[in-house]
């Protein structure tokens, strides 16, 4: 089979049709393929050595979104997630843009902040002063508390010292920046950051309090760029339309929450799927969208000189292959495998490009036709299976309530009994 994410139809397959062929594209065991089916659930043993107190586990919907090509390379992307048209709007949105090659990314160092507050100093800038002029000491100290981190060509990189206004007074803030490579980072950075506390209280003579990573992580970025033709997405109208709707996120904070909601549909299916910290990563994502004053949008739109939309995203992205839920749990380790990212700056990267397809597939829905359309199919299905439609009879009163925009569980039950009528 040639290796391509670019698949025809795949909706309309069944889902052990899928599957079938997410096994072979993803090079997956059989033992694999189960668990990204997740039909097993978790082995009784996995939640009580992932969480307290544990009962059980959750299950979700888990989708593939097909059409991918990023940075030339073919990418078949799991996306955990309970809502409706999520999965084929990026699908639609990654099809689109293979006219003009797909996505381009790039990142930053995946380096992450550690902060020790420091506090009960009178002297704030002769503090920073001191502090920086133990650079090196507290960098040597911070590398020692992993040194596999150092092997692997990560470790603490350097030191910055904010001055924050408090309501009591200034407190003097000190950054430490930890390349953390393949990990997410919160314990190597926590770790870290705890180790150098004492170090910074005695050159400073202050008190430290809290010890903790940032979430704004702002030197961990992933950048993805897409070319969308105006000719496969509906015309002039079309890219005019989808350009007025950024603008208008930028201008109003009301509308740019919802704005980035949607690209946070498309990042946080990708980030549940893979086992990753979806909590971080919204709180990164907002954080990083208000660090001018204003809360902004996490995606730029504007015309080409062909006259074609061009998007781009910048959004921070903590994210780690190792550690965590990403090792042990099954389901999350075939769908990295499916994935194929070798390593957790690839895995932002793909990320960034699904928050990006995301974001276009609905500002071009609700520029033009509206969101409430593309809901409408997998509505009607529900209200045809909820209206006590048999199984072999749903595509077809689906399909007829969508084409007489009459989606209610009195005109399924009234086609339903229709077609038995007929079939008998
Ligand atoms: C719904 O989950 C997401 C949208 O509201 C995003 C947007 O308005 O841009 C459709």
């Amino acid at each position: 089979m040639e290796r391509t994410s670019r698949i025809e139809g795949f909706y309309k397959l069944s889902m052990s049709e899928r599957l079938k062929i997410v096994k072979e594209f993803g090079d997956l065991t059989s033992e694999e393929a189960m668990a990204i089916t997740g039909f097993g659930g978790l082995d009784p043993s996995i939640p009580d050595k992932m969480i307290e107190n544990a009962v059980g586990s959750f299950a979700l919907p888990l989708g593939i979104a097909v059409n991918f090509l990023i940075n030339g390379k073919d990418y078949l992307v799991p996306m955990a997630i309970e809502e409706p048209s999520v999965v084929a709007a990026a699908s639609n949105a990654a099809k689109m843009a293979r006219d003009r090659g797909g996505f381009w990314t790039s990142s930053t160092d995946p380096v992450m902040i550690g902060q020790v507050q420091l506090t009960g100093v009178k002297d704030p800038s002769k503090v920073k002063h001191i502090i920086l002029e133990k650079k090196k000491d507290l960098l040597e100290l911070a590398n020692k508390q992993d040194p596999m981190l150092v092997k692997l060509g990560g470790g603490a990189r350097d030191v910055d010292v904010r001055i924050v206004h408090s309501q009591k007074g200034p407190m003097v803030i000190v950054h430490l920046l930890v390349d953390v490579r393949d990990a997410m980072g919160a314990n190597a950075v926590n770790t870290m950051a705890e180790a150098i506390a004492p170090l910074i209280e005695k050159i400073s003579g202050g008190k430290v309090y809290l010890r903790i990573l940032s979430n704004l992580a702002s030197h961990r970025l992933a950048r993805a760029r897409a070319v969308w033709p105006k000719e496969s997405i509906g015309g002039d109208e079309v890219v005019d339309g989808v350009i007025e709707a950024y603008l208008f996120a930028d201008a109003d904070p009301y509308r740019c929450a919802t704005h980035n909601k949607g690209i946070m549909n498309g990042i946080d299916a990708v980030i549940v799927a893979t086992g990753n910290d979806t909590r971080a990563i919204e709180s990164g994502a907002h954080s990083f969208a208000a660090r001018s004053g204003q809360y902004k949008p996490l995606t730029i739109f504007e015309k080409t000189t062909e006259g074609d939309l061009v998007g781009t995203i910048e959004v921070p992205m903590a994210v780690g292959l190792v550690g965590g839920a990403t090792k042990v749990h099954p389901t999350a380790k075939a769908c990295i495998k499916l994935l194929g990212v070798k390593t957790a700056s690839e895995l932002g990267e793909v990320c960034a490009a699904v928050g990006l397809a995301q974001n276009f597939a609905a500002l071009r829905a609700l520029a033009t036709v509206g969101i409430q359309q593309g809901h409408m199919r997998l509505h009607a299905k529900n209200i045809a299976a909820s209206s006590g439609t048999p199984p072999e009879l749903i595509e077809e009163v689906t399909r007829i309530m969508v084409a007489e925009k009459k989606i209610r569980m009195d005109r399924a039950q009234e086609i339903t009994e229709e077609l038995r009528k007929r079939n008998k």
